[in-house]
């Protein structure tokens, strides 16, 4: 029996990637973790930095900074390299500029003989899931963005808090575009086993009209933290923890990721989320819910801007 622990790369050692490296040291769940950055000295530093957490650990997990060469046995290259967001710019404006990144990172990832699964976080997170497949040729199921993970986890905890339940108890998915065009599917939210419209007629305080402000302020959330701190991260850290636990322990958990559809909820050929499921081999389907008329429309339109968005790069 092979006693090869398992093993991910971080490409991008920012905000969001060192926060993503020391939840997943916290949490415990990969054997080894080797980060890169075109800034070498501040990964060297967070190599260092976080090995001095390691007797405060659960588990044991070699860290260290590295190189392009150490992708050729990573079980997960994890992307999280590039611009993000200042005040005031979507995620689709940084579309042309990562996409740069992306290509670049991808052959030299791809170079090492990598024959993993990546995970993209990097924004427009659907356009550059979509590069990424586009330029590593690796099959689609072993190429997964974030989607709307986060999106997802922001309205739960809101839902959580307005209902007063715990937060895992919501069931609530959003889809689309991780952006503007996004959307909730309250046809298939429940709170435990009972369907939110449901669980609504319980306290007349409960209104309709309230999910739709809840809705958008899940959507808003990132421009609200950025314009407070500059930029989020811990949030989709905690997001892509989950996704990287979800693969290396085979869980076949269902996660709002963004995946490639073929057919689907009658499209094809784009990374866009909806929920999914995970295993170690990557994505080993997509779970096709039935949409009202005006969930399907929000759905086309969001594909239709991503579609745009993804023809102005040529990919
Ligand atoms: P940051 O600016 O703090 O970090 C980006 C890092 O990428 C920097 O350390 C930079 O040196 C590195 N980098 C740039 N070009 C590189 C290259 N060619 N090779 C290797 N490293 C390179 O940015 P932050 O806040 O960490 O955000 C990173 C990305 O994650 C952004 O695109 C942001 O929009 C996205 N993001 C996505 C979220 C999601 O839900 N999918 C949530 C939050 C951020
Ligand atoms: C977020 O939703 C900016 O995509 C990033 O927090």
């Amino acid at each position: 029996m092979s006693n090869r622990v398992s093993k991910v790369v971080l490409v991008g050692t920012g905000a969001v990637g060192s926060s993503y490296a020391f939840a997943l040291l916290n949490q415990g769940i990969a054997g080894e973790l080797v980060m890169i950055d075109v800034k070498k000295e501040k990964t060297e530093g967070d190599a260092m930095d976080l090995n001095h957490g390691l007797p405060f650990a659960p588990a044991k997990m070699i860290i260290s900074h590295g190189d392009y060469s150490d992708c050729h046995n990573a079980d997960i290259v994890v992307l999280t390299a590039g611009a993000a967001q200042k005040p005031g710019e979507t995620r689709l404006d940084l579309v042309e500029k990562n996409t740069r990144i992306t290509k670049s990172i991808v052959e030299e990832v791809m170079a090492s003989g990598f024959n993993g699964i990546f995970i993209v976080a990097s924004n427009p997170v659907d356009i550059l899931t979509y590069a990424t497949w586009k330029f590593s040729g690796l099959p689609k199921e072993r190429v997964i963005g974030s989607g709307t993970i986060l999106d997802t986890a922001r309205l739960r905890y809101m839902l959580g808090d307005y209902f007063n339940v715990d937060t895992r108890n919501v069931h609530a998915y959003i889809i689309g575009e991780h952006g503007d065009t996004e959307l909730p599917v309250w046809s298939h939210a429940g709170i435990g086993v009972i369907p939110i419209f449901d669980w609504m007629r319980k306290d007349p305080k409960y209104k309709v009209e309230d999910l739709n402000d809840i809705f958008v302020q899940a959507r808003d959330a990132a421009y609200h933290i950025i314009e407070k701190k500059g930029a989020t991260y811990y949030g989709i850290a905690m997001g892509l923890v989950r996704l990287t636990k979800a693969i290396l322990q085979d869980e076949h958990s269902i996660l709002t990721v963004s995946t490639y559809l073929d057919g689907e909820y009658d499209h094809k050929d784009l990374f866009i989320g909806v929920p999914a499921i995970v295993t170690r081999n990557g994505i080993s389907g997509v779970i096709k819910m039935e949409l009202t008329a005006t969930e399907k429309d929000r759905l086309n339109h969001s594909i239709r801007v991503l579609k745009e968005t993804m023809n102005s790069v040529n990919l």
